[in-house]
């Protein structure tokens, strides 16, 4: 088979533009992604889940409470629904009539700005049939992304990546971890899903445990990182990205 068995991280110091640039705009809408790319952002961060109907959309939470004028639970709406769902006034009235994107505006976007992009798999409700429906629903819009375009896919559900892995071996995989589930098994996971890079949370995070990631041959892309020096020190401990809520701000490291 022409896919490798292990994806070699492609770049040294990313600045990954966490849902867009939240500081300015709206979080994870096309506004808030496109205001990054226009600031200098080369790579994206965005969280994914699926609508009843399968589709799949750019959503942070499991509930529309807190990013829309809307309560509730969006995994009942179908694609259709969106259109009346106002993301943007919440965060500032000129950002009213904002959309709450579907993930296939986002590969789009991507190839039209030519940017690369860490898409991030929700799992909030659960369930052996839904992942399978939830992975392949999102591979199949990220297979219409330019051969130009990188893409990580990262999530911080371990069964899901392996089912990722398994099914679409061709895409580069990011395993998260927050400070206290990040156990002494992490060897094993990484490698039973494929992965790439390891997304750690930023906090507890040493020089040590980089250095173990990287000889592991891993890529260590760590967040939320909103500090310029905390990033510059995570840059030279061999870091090869962060995540983080000021692209514009940031990206001069990269
Ligand atoms: O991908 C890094 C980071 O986004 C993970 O946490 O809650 O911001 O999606 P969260
Ligand atoms: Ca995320």
């Amino acid at each position: 088979s022409s896919v490798p068995t292990m994806l070699v991280p492609t770049f040294d110091r990313a600045v990954f533009a966490h849902r867009g640039l939240p500081t300015q705009a709206p979080e994870n809408t096309m506004e808030s992604f496109a205001l990054a790319v226009d600031k200098g952002a080369t790579w994206l961060e965005t969280d994914v889940d699926i609508l009843s109907d399968g589709t799949p959309v750019i959503i942070h939470d499991s509930t529309l409470d807190r990013t829309t004028d809307r309560s509730g639970s969006f995994y009942t709406l179908i694609a259709e629904d969106l259109t009346t769902i106002d993301a943007g006034s919440w965060y500032g009235e000129e950002f009213a009539g904002a959309r709450l994107p579907l993930l296939s505006e986002f590969v789009d976007f991507l190839n039209e700005r030519g940017v690369n992009a860490n898409v991030e798999i929700k799992q909030n409700e659960q369930g052996a049939e839904r992942t399978i429906l939830l992975v392949d629903a999102v591979a199949k819009e990220l297979s219409r992304l330019d051969p130009g375009v990188q893409v990580i896919v990262s999530s911080f559900g371990q069964p899901l990546l392996m089912k990722f892995h398994e099914r679409h071996p061709e895409y580069a995989i990011g395993v998260l971890y927050e400070t206290a589930a990040l156990y002494d098994d992490w060897r094993s996971v990484l490698e039973l899903c494929g992965a790439t890079y390891i997304h750690p949370e930023d906090s507890g995070l040493t020089a040590a445990k980089v250095r173990d990631y990287r000889a592991a041959g891993y890529g260590v892309n760590v967040w939320t990182v909103d500090d310029v020096d905390r990033a510059h020190q995570l840059f030279n401990w061999g870091c090869t990205g962060v995540f983080t809520n000021r692209s514009a701000a940031l990206q001069h490291l990269a």
